[in-house]
């Protein structure tokens, strides 16, 4: 049960040349009235923007997977943050072929991923306004610092979207970065035969003239990362779990039988973590499985998890944990990401325990004793850098982390903290700082040593810390 997701092969490390284009929180430029280009993450200094917020996302679009055009229009219904006579979106590619800013043209132009608008008039701090983007063209992925391929990622029948950390920028103008989280409509057409997939509630689907429409409504927040429009041909599948919620599986023919007697799994799955971590955060659920071999990875895309093959039990165990860790509970800053991926694949580690695989310390001694040498080693996770964000240490020494946290403060509190967890960070965001600080709280221990020990210290901890 220590597999990691399964990801593409490394390509060379693209260098960020973007530093010098940091005016990310620059105090100056806001008090001038200009929203900064990047929100100030460290890992993806461009990431999101800063001077607003968007409060609700309504994204009509469409898309040929002959021609593999998109057409776009997305309205956002924001909120500024400071004066703003100038702002940012992101939007990698397509062609804006028009703008308003509350129904009056607004000027832009495109600098790299960032869509500069400049509004006809200086918007008030904390004025609530509306942007529509219409845009167009052939979409395609970004590829990351670590080489793999995020975003809209076309398909043998459609696409695979997939946009961790950066691609949501590939298909709509956003605010891309995971401490803005927003409301989704979600409208797309396709060709008749088709069926695409977004995240929520499916509110209604419609053929006319050739073409079906699809209406989904993702209702609690949700960063601009997590938001899909998977199209292929599928096989639908849609019922409802004994708590209320709303499944809607959409399989590729060509992975059904393997997926199968997975996503028959998938209530279960859910009712078993929800007992762990408190209730399941969203109104639906569900999965997409495609055959997206030029992704190489599944994401755990909000309430419904996109798939690029026939997910394996474990593959599912971890998708679902992040509906609470990494989607309901979102990252304040990329450096964190193990509080997704070490989360999520502890989970793994405790369905085996509780369904008569290993013990979660089988798992953790097992890691323990690759040679100081091995790749888990490589770089603490605590912060590892844009390139690395998906590298083994985040998943397999995240969740050695939190096995040394279980091991010194005991079964009790920790089934507390995870829950507390997730409960106090519900619908929101946290950072590492925090949850040590829950944990402290919870067990009334010290536990900057451990944090220190496992997250931040080069090398292979010494085994005397392991626990303590
Ligand atoms: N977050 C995904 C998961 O663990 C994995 C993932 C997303 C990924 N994008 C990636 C892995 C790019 C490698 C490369 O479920
Ligand atoms: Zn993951």
């Amino acid at each position: 049960m220590t597999h990691l997701r399964r990801r593409p092969a490394l390509l060379a490390a693209v260098p960020l040349a973007v530093t010098a284009l940091l005016a990310a929180a620059d105090p100056a430029l806001a008090a001038g009235g200009v929203g900064a280009p990047g929100v100030g993450d460290p890992c993806f200094p461009l990431a999101g923007n800063g001077g607003y917020h968007v409060d609700h996302y309504d994204l009509t679009v469409r898309y040929d997977p002959v021609s593999r055009r998109l057409e776009g229009k997305a309205v956002l219904t924001a909120r500024a943050t400071q004066r703003l006579t100038r702002f940012d979106l992101d939007l990698h590619g397509l062609k804006v072929t028009g703008l308003t800013v509350d129904r009056a043209e607004a000027r832009h132009r495109r600098h790299g991923q960032e869509l500069v608008v400049t509004p006809r008039r200086a918007l008030r701090k904390g004025e609530r306004f509306r942007v529509t983007v219409a845009y167009s063209g052939v979409p395609g992925p970004v590829t990351d610092p670590d080489g793999s391929l995020d975003g809209w990622i076309p398909t043998d029948d459609g696409a695979f979207v997939a946009s961790e950390p950066q691609g949501a920028m590939t298909w709509f103008p956003a605010n891309n970065h995971p401490t803005d989280k927003s409301s989704y409509d979600i409208t797309l057409t396709v060709p008749e035969g088709r069926t695409a997939v977004a995240n929520g509630v499916l509110l209604g689907q419609r053929t006319a003239h050739g073409k079906t429409t699809f209406r989904w409504r993702q209702t609690e927040p949700m960063a601009a990362y997590l938001a899909t429009a998977t199209i292929g041909k599928f096989r639908v599948e849609r019922f409802t779990t004994r708590d209320g919620v709303k499944v809607y599986n959409a399989v590729d023919p060509r992975e059904a039988g393997a997926a199968a007697p997975v996503l028959k799994k998938l209530p279960s799955v859910l009712e078993w973590e929800s007992r762990l971590f408190g209730r399941y955060p969203f109104r639906a659920a569900g999965a997409v499985v495609d055959r997206a071999p030029q992704a190489g990875y599944a994401l755990e895309t909000q309430t419904r998890p996109v798939y690029d093959r026939a997910p394996d039990l474990g593959t599912l165990v971890h998708e679902s944990a992040h509906q609470w860790f990494g989607d309901s509970v979102s990252l304040t800053s990329w450096k964190d990401i193990w509080l997704n991926e070490g989360f999520a694949t502890y989970t793994e580690w405790l369905y085996a325990e509780q369904h008569g695989g290993d013990s979660a310390q089988k798992t953790f001694d097992a890691l323990y004793a690759t040679p100081a040498g091995d790749e888990l080693w490589a770089f603490p996770p605590g912060n590892p850098g844009g390139e690395n964000i998906f590298g083994t240490p985040v998943y397999a020494r995240g969740a050695m982390a939190l096995h040394a946290l279980r091991t010194a403060v005991g079964d009790r509190a920790f089934f507390r903290v995870l829950r507390a967890w997730a409960a106090e960070h519900r619908h929101g965001n946290g950072t590492t700082a925090q949850l040590e600080r829950l944990a402290e709280r919870l067990s009334g221990k010290e536990l900057g040593g451990l944090f220190r020990t496992w997250l931040y210290a080069r090398g292979k901890p010494n085994v005397s810390q392991k626990t303590r």
